[in-house]
């Protein structure tokens, strides 16, 4: 385990915020929502989370579908580029997840941010205590990968180099989800020449 993961990965998105949206691998996950979205249900009186929400790439489109969203992260430079979006019903939250939620949630999404959180079973505990009874779980991240896809992991405060969903599935089922499912959604192309699978863990409370 690295060192201070959540202190590195705070650094590094305060400095990363000003140009995130527009690195080739954000580009690309800006077609993510059309691709989950179909997959979960969505109505008008729904209050989502968005966990790790960075500038709000899953935020903004899953706002027009539901009645309000509450973006969290741990980083203000993040946050503030969706807040300079002014879309009216996202709520913006800069705390760690892990200091509690007061709130319940018809769902929790999160994409590309479990790879910054060492403590995977306290999340998703965290996740389950905070949704309604039957609320929705999406998790999007990396399949497991051999630490090319950050390639500088440490700095940039990666603590998992992507996930074998197996073990997911049976953490989420420990933790007490249920309806589990897992499967490929989408491969970012990386500059490097690779192409990293992405997934989406679908579950209920
Ligand atoms: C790679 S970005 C992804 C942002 C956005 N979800 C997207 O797909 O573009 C990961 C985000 O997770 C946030 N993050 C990491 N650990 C966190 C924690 N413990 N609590 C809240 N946010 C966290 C980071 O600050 C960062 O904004």
């Amino acid at each position: 385990m690295l060192e201070k993961p959540q202190i590195l990965a705070d650094t590094h998105f305060t400095y990363a915020a000003e140009r995130f949206e527009q690195s080739p691998i954000s580009l690309q996950l800006t077609a993510l929502a059309d691709k989950v979205f179909p997959s979960l249900a969505l109505d008008k009186h729904q209050h989502w989370l968005d966990f790790g929400a960075g500038t709000g790439a899953l935020s903004v489109p899953l706002a027009a579908h539901v009645k309000q969203v509450t973006a969290l992260d741990t980083s203000a430079a993040m946050l503030a580029k969706l807040t300079a979006k002014n879309v009216e019903n996202i709520t913006t939250l800069e705390q760690d997840v892990f200091y509690g939620l007061s709130d319940t949630y018809a769902g929790v999404i999160s994409s590309m941010a479990l790879h910054h959180v060492a403590d995977i079973p306290q999340l998703l505990s965290c996740m389950h205590q905070c949704l309604e009874d039957g609320g929705q779980l999406a998790l999007i991240d990396l399949y497991s990968e051999d630490g090319s896809f950050h390639g500088d992991n440490q700095a940039k405060g990666v603590v998992h180099l992507g996930f074998d969903p197996q073990q997911l599935l049976e953490e989420a089922a420990k933790t007490g989800f249920k309806h589990l499912s897992c499967r490929e959604i989408f491969n970012i192309e990386h500059k490097n020449g690779n192409s990293y699978p992405v997934f989406l863990l679908l579950g209920r409370a």
